[in-house]
């Protein structure tokens, strides 16, 4: 993708200003972003989500039970019949793993890496309906899909900013409003983490979160940390061989955190890893469960291909790529492979194309690497036939 094309999905600017200007730094407001959007999913539906078990649901009432009550899914049928006329509102999370239609609205993002997006959430508000002024980790673009919204955003927060006392919701207890907008369907509201906003619901509306993922520096450590411990022998330990003797034996001196450093860096610094890591985990599933992968020999793989099936990637698996040295890497939902250098054409081509067949794979069935791979993922679960 050029980064230097002007965007409608930007307002008109390109990906490297809105990179250089605005992301993870200000707020952009695009009008139209998408024009006549229409969203690929009624409130209906949405609702009818929310019964399911393995989606992950809530709703807000402003005036529930106690302020700003919330009821976590998955809902009874007659969840939705005794609610108020208004001031409420249902939020279903990663409706792209469940809606086709709502996955292909992520192919309007690519001016972004797409093992940063998380998943789309979409919230349905009568009017009235929010979920309080609050602030988020992570960048979000609330793309609004149906209906209006009125849009207030307000100060940069952190963890120390004071907080209503709910047990539940992290609710501002200020709201230092700077601006505010009214949007109708197809226009779009970039955030960057930690600033306020606070979203109400005009009328009967449909809002899009398409929000992003970056670990804490507490997960980078840890996860990295246990990652990388497996290689670790038993054996390798602190040692301090020619070290100078001691003047008080009670005192831990300098040279020991020197020794530490250099164990520590030794292993941290080792690129290969970390990209191993970081790749595996940026790729994880957010519902793991939904990566199932099927038995399939090779033989049954070429067959189904050359007789016209088509592959898709799994609507919850993650797909990346990277080179580690002279080598390529896929990760595929949590996991890696290392690949040589020939298959970078195949790497991109599994990572991007809506549908694999005959046509756009088969030279890549003639290569034993190529079509190994190939089977693996469907094997894993990332890949999966398009009828299935
Ligand atoms: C909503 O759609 O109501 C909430 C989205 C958000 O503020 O993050
Ligand atoms: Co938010």
């Amino acid at each position: 993708m050029n980064p230097d094309i002007p965007l409608q999905m930007l307002g008109g600017i390109t990906a490297r200003e809105f990179l250089r200007d605005y992301w993870q730094k200000k707020p952009l407001l695009v009008r139209q972003a998408i024009s006549d959007f229409e969203s690929p999913i009624s409130a209906d539906e949405l609702a009818g989500l929310a019964l399911e078990e393995e989606v992950e649901s809530r709703l807000v009432l402003e005036h529930g039970e106690r302020p700003w009550e919330l009821r976590r899914g998955p809902f009874e049928e007659d969840a939705f019949a005794d609610l108020p006329e208004r001031d409420w509102t249902l939020l279903v999370q990663a409706v792209d793993q469940f809606v086709p239609e709502v996955a292909e609205l992520l192919q309007n993002f690519r001016f972004l890496p797409s093992w940063r997006i998380d998943d789309v959430m979409i919230s349905f508000a009568t009017p009235g309906g929010g979920v309080g002024p609050h602030f988020d980790n992570y960048d979000v673009f609330l793309l609004q899909g149906q209906g209006h919204r009125r849009w207030k955003i307000g100060q940069m927060c952190d963890a120390d900013s004071p907080m209503l006392e709910h047990a539940d919701l992290r609710i501002l207890a200020n709201f230092e409003q700077t601006d505010e907008w009214v949007l109708e369907p197809g226009d779009m509201l970039y955030l960057p983490p930690r600033l306020a906003h606070y979203g109400t619901a005009e009328d009967d509306c449909m809002t899009y979160s398409v929000g992003f993922r970056a670990p804490s520096a507490a997960e980078v450590l840890t996860h990295f940390t246990d990652f990388l411990s497996q290689f670790l022998p038993d054996e390798e330990r602190y040692s301090d061989a020619g070290t100078a003797p001691a003047s008080d034996p009670h005192q831990i001196q300098r040279d020991s955190l020197d020794r530490l450093k250099a164990l520590l860096n030794e292993h941290m610094g080792d690129e290969r890893l970390l990209m191993t890591w970081f790749g595996q985990f940026m790729t994880e599933p957010k519902y793991p469960e939904l990566v199932a992968g099927t038995e399939l020999s090779e033989e049954e793989l070429l067959e189904q291909i050359e007789n016209g099936a088509m592959l898709v990637r799994n609507l919850s698996a993650r797909l990346a790529w990277s080179e580690v040295g002279e080598d390529l890497v896929l990760f595929a939902s949590g996991q890696s492979r290392l690949l040589s250098a020939s298959l970078r054409e195949l790497l991109k081509l599994i990572c991007s194309a809506d549908v694999l067949h005959m046509e756009n794979l088969g030279q890549w069935l003639a290569d034993d690497e190529g079509r190994n791979l190939v089977l693996e993922l469907v094997k894993q679960g990332s890949l999966e036939f398009a009828d299935e």
